[in-house]
């Protein structure tokens, strides 16, 4: 081979390596989502995500109370599901990144079924929809922003 090539040869080897790399470790879910599309019974909410946390002038943990010191914030349904059912029992240990959060909830880490003085008081635990609706309005009262009796289409899809 030329001298001459070497250079060449040399930055699309680093370049080919970059590209395979990039491949196999996509960059991680974007940080700061444009928009949240919420499906529900009451009709679709598209929550203007990205200008909330950003023209509005909010701290991530203004609204993710639950940062628990990840870098990426759990959904809010995970801890606020729509029913403290069979469902969320049997599949909720999946949805944390780490056993920290389980401490949220439980005063240690449970392994299989839990006693009955063991068992987290769900009534201090909004479901889903009150998790929203209580968060989303309290701020819009003090703040600006829809809330009230005559504010649910200004959220709701007709
Ligand atoms: C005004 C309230 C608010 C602010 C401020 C805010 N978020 Fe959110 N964020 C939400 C809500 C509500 C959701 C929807 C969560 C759900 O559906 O469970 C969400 C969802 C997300 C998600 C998707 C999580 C998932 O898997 O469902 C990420 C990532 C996220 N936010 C990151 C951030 C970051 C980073 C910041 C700060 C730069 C931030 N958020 C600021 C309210 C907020
Ligand atoms: C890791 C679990 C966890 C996550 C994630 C989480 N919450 Fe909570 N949240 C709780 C628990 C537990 C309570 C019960 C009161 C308490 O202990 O703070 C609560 C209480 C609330 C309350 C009642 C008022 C208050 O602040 O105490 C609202 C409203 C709320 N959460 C909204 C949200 C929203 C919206 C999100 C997502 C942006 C979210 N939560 C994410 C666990 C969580
Ligand atoms: C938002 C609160 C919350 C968080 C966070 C949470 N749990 Fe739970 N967990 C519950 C509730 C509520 C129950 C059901 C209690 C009952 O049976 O009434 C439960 C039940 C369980 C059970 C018993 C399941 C069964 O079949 O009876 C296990 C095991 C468990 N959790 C493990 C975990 C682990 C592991 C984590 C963390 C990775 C975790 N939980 C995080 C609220 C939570
Ligand atoms: C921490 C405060 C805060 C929280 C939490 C919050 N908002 Fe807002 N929201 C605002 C402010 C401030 C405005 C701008 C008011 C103005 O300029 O008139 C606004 C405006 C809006 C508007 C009208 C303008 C736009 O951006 O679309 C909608 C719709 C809205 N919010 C939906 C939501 C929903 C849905 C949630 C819950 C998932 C939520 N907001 C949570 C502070 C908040
Ligand atoms: C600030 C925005 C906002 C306003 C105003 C608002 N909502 Fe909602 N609403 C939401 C969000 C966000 C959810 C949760 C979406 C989800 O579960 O993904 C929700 C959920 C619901 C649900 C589904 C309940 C369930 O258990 O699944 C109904 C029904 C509902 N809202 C009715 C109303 C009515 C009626 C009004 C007016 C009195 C109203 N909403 C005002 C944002 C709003």
């Amino acid at each position: 081979m030329k001298n001459r090539y070497i250079p060449i040869t040399l930055i699309v080897a680093v370049l080919s390596v970059a590209a395979i790399a990039g491949f196999l470790f996509p960059p991680a879910v974007q940080e700061n989502p444009a928009r949240v599309v919420m499906d529900n019974s009451g009709g679709r909410v598209i929550f203007t995500h990205f200008v909330h946390a950003d023209e509005y002038g909010y701290e991530c943990s203004d609204c993710h109370h639950d940062d628990i010191g990840q870098e990426r914030p759990i959904s809010c349904g995970s801890c606020h599901p729509v029913a403290f059912d069979a469902k969320f029992r049997a599949e909720h240990q999946k949805s944390f990144p780490s056993e920290e959060a389980c401490l949220r909830c439980h005063d240690d880490v449970p392994t299989g079924p839990l006693a009955e003085e063991d068992k987290p008081d769900t009534e201090s635990i909004p479901l889903r929809a009150e998790a929203f609706h209580a968060q989303c309005m309290d701020c819009h009262e003090s703040d600006g922003g829809p809330y009230g009796e005559d504010s649910c289409y200004d959220c709701h899809a007709r």
